[in-house]
């Protein structure tokens, strides 16, 4: 199913996105935790994979903290498929023209359990204004699926006092893992 969706977004040209960029980046992993970052970067971009770059390596070290990674039991998408210019936050238009792929990536994965990175992620996804710095650490259910908004990790590189908050949210999200998704979970640290 996945790989049927992967082929149809490869013809998509909803936005300008697709011209300006190198490859479609669809997403990658295994069923149970859904995370959902911004878009591609450069190294996204050239390999074809998400979270690839500096972030992504943080963001495997972040995942590998409470339990999860992209082999087993975490797959990892964007908001947009297509690297944005320059690394531009991703428009409103881009993103409402790019979500009915996460949607139906959403629908064949069904999670029970989403991990949001940060604020593209937050408004995308729960169609919210919300601020991430009030809406992060705070779980948000929505037709039986649970949301949690926390930093990005590329905020982390750039201020990594925010990784404290970060690792709450972590333990708070293996807490719920456990709690409805595989109560025999086991991470190293939490
Ligand atoms: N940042 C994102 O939001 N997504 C990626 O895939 C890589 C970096």
């Amino acid at each position: 199913q996945l790989e049927e969706l992967e082929k149809e977004v490869l013809t998509c040209r909803r936005c300008g996105l697709r011209a300006g960029c190198q490859q479609m980046v669809f997403g990658e992993g295994g069923p149970g935790l859904l995370v959902i970052g911004e878009g591609p970067g450069a190294d996204e971009d050239r390999l074809g994979r998400p979270f690839v770059g500096a972030a992504g390596q943080l963001l495997d070290k972040i995942l590998a903290a409470g339990g999860f990674d992209r082999k087993t039991n975490a797959y990892i998408a964007n908001v947009v498929k297509c690297r944005p210019p320059y690394n531009r936050v991703p428009t409103a238009q881009e993103c409402a023209a790019c979500l009915p792929h996460l949607r139906a990536q959403l629908e064949i994965l069904k999670p029970k359990i989403v991990l949001l990175l940060g604020a593209t992620a937050l408004h995308a996804v729960l169609q919210t204004s919300e601020g991430i710095t009030r809406a992060r650490g705070i779980w948000q259910e929505r037709e039986g699926v649970y949301y949690l908004p926390t930093y990005h990790p590329a905020a982390l590189l750039r201020d990594p006092r925010k990784k404290i908050d970060v690792w709450k949210d972590i333990q708070s999200l293996v807490a719920k893992y456990r709690e409805v998704v595989d109560p025999g979970h086991t991470s190293p640290y939490c």
